[in-house]
């Protein structure tokens, strides 16, 4: 198994708060590992560190074979790290099309033609809106628009930071079976996700952040499993 993702012992925070205590973690190629951990525990911290958007104060972040540890964004995008960030950041004042077209500056720009056809056969709801503009469609619609513009860049690894929070139980279905069937193509996907029981049943293993250290790591059957750890993590 070829690792893509390989973090070791980050330290980070803002200010001179630490926040991030010596966090290990790592993707598979083709594998689906779900972050989970309460409120506050520093996942999107952690989101923000790998993908050069909050200067890591040490350790190591590599992705297939470069060191990106310290890298500036524009370099993980183009390594092919791409995160669709939490809340849906979506630039409302453009359309979905402009949205789209700004998922492959950075990277995949030559074949943006044709990914924007990939990404409409995904969401045809996106094609139907084309002009529209971002801010005045639904959270679903957003969400589903981030995660396009994800796409555009062609990612090798695709982290998902609550795709899932405020859509209606209708939707959260929606976008679990498109994350499934974004797993089952063959891209890896790292998932934070507040809703744990439907992220454990899509994933191939699983961490649990708390207090900014990894308290559990392995496979979702274990945490399922143990009624201690499923009291202890999960709230279950
Ligand atoms: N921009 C920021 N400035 C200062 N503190 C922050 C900032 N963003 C998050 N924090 C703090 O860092 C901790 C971890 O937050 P976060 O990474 O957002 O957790 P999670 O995504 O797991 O809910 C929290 O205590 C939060 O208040
Ligand atoms: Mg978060």
């Amino acid at each position: 198994m070829t690792t893509l993702l390989d973090i070791q012992n980050l330290r980070g925070g803002y200010g001179r708060v630490e926040v991030l205590r010596g966090v290990d973690l790592r993707v598979n190629a083709g594998e689906m590992v779900a972050l989970l951990g309460s409120n506050g525990a520093g996942k999107s911290t952690l989101n923000k560190m790998i993908c050069g958007l909050c200067p890591a104060w040490s350790g190591s972040v590599h992705f297939d074979g470069q060191d990106l540890s310290g890298a500036h964004y524009r370099e993980v995008v183009k390594a092919g790290l791409i995160q669709v960030p939490e809340g849906r950041k979506v630039f409302p004042n453009l359309s979905v099309l402009e949205n789209l077209e700004l998922g492959s500056f950075t990277r995949a720009r030559e074949r943006r033609a044709s990914n924007l056809d990939k990404v409409f056969g995904i969401f045809p709801r996106l094609k139907e809106r084309i002009g529209q503009a971002a801010g005045t469609m639904s959270g679903g619609e957003q969400q589903m628009l981030a995660i396009g513009r994800g796409l555009m860049a062609e990612p090798v690894l695709l982290i998902l930071d609550e795709p899932s929070l405020g859509l209606s139980p209708l939707l959260v279905e929606e976008m679990f079976s498109l994350i499934r069937q974004l797993r089952e193509d063959g891209l890896a996907v790292l998932l934070v996700e507040q809703n744990v029981g439907q992220s454990l049943e899509i994933a191939d293993r699983a961490y649990v952040l708390e207090n900014g250290s990894v308290r559990f790591s392995g496979l979702p059957q274990e945490l399922l499993g143990s009624d201690e750890l499923r009291r202890a993590y999960l709230g279950l």
